[in-house]
């Protein structure tokens, strides 16, 4: 008996094992670290009773969780993948080391897991050919339609990306409904014939029956990329929002109907500065069938996300297109993606982040003959490989990288990240994003983990990047940490409450 008490009342004693920081993955804006990760043991970073704060103090408030997140990544357009496969054939080696170190997400690899991927259905400004899946004109039956009109490079890229990442979330969306389905006779421009809606709805079907035959499992599908854009040299197409909430009720239920009730369908798929109107209108006439809407970078800014947030909160926000163009300053690069779409656009209720080709070359090609499609500064790839077999990682990488790193699954069959809520006093140049990722095995310590933007390079009005001496306050513990100028993501694990 007197035994027993003791054992129980010693085992009350006993502190409260503390969170601690051991990983650290770092880009800084020298670039002499480059997604570069850092292992403290056996000298971790320990949270600690607070004293003084630092220069800035990071507060993580886990009480409050927000959004989940999907993922974030890039689009594999057919010129990624054909440069892709090209690599393949000339050098296999890289090109497997290539995919490796873009998808792998298993915990605890050198690697930066890409979570999501935006796929073109059919030809957009980065693919060889104008193609739709069936351009048979005024075939309404659809009876042409054949889903190996793609490439089949881009089927077997993405089979060996999916051999790598099976908790890929792939988003496919259209550049243009066939041509004949449109009232120029042509994917490149033009409108959509609204006596065509239900037959392009079950064009749409048939793409996600098409990939299901490939093996290539579809997370959300768009009904059509920047429906207010025509232009007349890249498949484009104007689809006003009665119409595309018409086609997205006619899809669900076709979906619904046909095995692929838990494949999400978002609508808008363009820029920030109509949010409050196209996505609002789309949610208003046909809310029931969106999961919600996705945003792209070319106009307006980050914060126009939080108008149709505040029209629509129970619906999802994406953030999945923007590019960057050669001739870019790298750091001011990454400061931007860090601020409107890495950390910004999540702070804004977005569950994703993802830039537009994964692959080109260094010429920002190949694009589709003839396209006035980043014909200024020439687009670049989130890599660049060149045809002699080398290749490179652009800032679009790191940035991608260091804020997918926060979110990726901890356990094999787990769950994604949670935005969870973040603040920053004193010195105002961290900008911060907040994760928590649960565990299969409910008992198990939680993930914690935060991706922070130094941005502190000009302290007295002229270049001067000074690190910054942060204290981050968790659960009333305190742990100290020096950011460099750059971008770092670290976590520690923290029992369940
Ligand atoms: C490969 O091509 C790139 C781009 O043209 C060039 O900068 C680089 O020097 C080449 N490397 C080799 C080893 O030929
Ligand atoms: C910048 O200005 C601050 C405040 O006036 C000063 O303390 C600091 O020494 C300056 N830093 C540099 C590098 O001049």
């Amino acid at each position: 008996m007197l035994l027993r008490a003791l054992t129980s009342s010693l085992a009350l004693a006993l502190p409260i094992a503390a969170q601690q920081i051991y990983d650290i993955w770092s880009t800084t804006w020298q670039r002499d670290y480059l997604f570069t990760y850092t292992n403290l043991s056996p000298n971790p970073i320990n949270f600690v009773t607070p004293g003084s704060t630092g220069t800035s103090d990071i507060v993580v408030t886990d009480s409050n969780v927000y959004q989940d997140i999907a993922g974030f990544g890039a689009a594999l357009s057919d010129s990624s993948a054909k440069i892709l496969s090209e690599l393949k054939s000339t050098n296999s080696d890289t090109y497997w080391d290539l995919l490796n170190y873009l998808f792998d997400p298993t915990d605890g690899a050198d690697a930066a897991g890409f979570s999501y991927l935006r796929v073109p259905l059919g030809a957009s400004d980065f693919s060889d050919t104008v193609y739709s899946f069936d351009d048979t004109s005024g075939d309404t039956p659809l009876n042409d339609f054949n889903i190996n009109a793609a490439p089949s490079y881009l089927y077997e890229v993405l089979q060996d990306i999916l051999s790598i990442n099976n908790i890929l979330k792939i988003h496919v969306v259209p550049w243009s409904p066939p041509g004949w389905m449109k009232d120029g006779g042509s994917m490149l421009g033009g409108k959509l014939w609204t006596s065509l809606a239900d037959v392009y709805a079950n064009y749409l079907l048939k793409c996600l029956q098409g990939y299901q035959s490939m093996g290539i499992p579809v997370w959300a599908i768009g009904i059509q990329n920047e429906p207010q854009n025509s232009n007349p040299t890249y498949p484009t197409c104007t689809i006003d929002a009665y119409w595309e909430g018409q086609i997205g009720l006619q899809l669900r239920t076709l979906m619904d109907n046909n095995g692929f009730s838990d494949v999400i369908i978002i609508g808008y798929e363009h820029n920030w500065d109509d949010a409050g109107a196209y996505p609002v209108d789309l949610m208003e006439d046909a809310g029931s069938a969106f999961a919600g809407v996705s945003f792209h970078c070319y106009a307006g800014t980050v914060s126009d996300q939080e108008t149709f947030y505040n029209a629509y909160p129970n619906k999802n926000i994406y953030f999945t297109e923007c590019s960057g163009t050669f001739g870019s300053d790298w750091w001011s690069d990454i400061k931007w993606y860090m601020n409107n779409v890495f950390i910004g656009s999540v702070n804004y209720w977005s569950q994703s982040g993802a830039m537009w080709n994964l692959v080109l070359n260094g010429e920002g090609g190949p694009k589709l003959p003839g396209t006035n499609s980043c014909s200024g500064d020439p687009c670049r790839g989130v890599v660049t490989v060149n045809s002699n077999g080398t290749y490179n990682y652009n800032q679009e990488f790191y940035a991608i990288a260091q804020a997918n790193k926060a979110i990726l699954p901890k356990d094999t069959g787990g769950p994604f990240g949670q935005r969870i809520q973040v603040a920053v006093n004193g010195n105002q140049n961290l900008l911060v994003g907040a994760y928590v990722t649960g565990r299969t095995d409910p008992t198990a310590w939680l993930r914690y983990s935060i991706v922070v933007l130094n941005q502190n390079d000009e302290s007295n009005g002229s270049w001067d990047p000074v690190d910054i001496e942060a204290t981050i306050e968790f659960r009333g513990q305190q742990a100290t940490y020096t950011f460099p100028v750059g971008v770092t993501t670290l976590w520690w694990y923290a029992e369940p409450q």
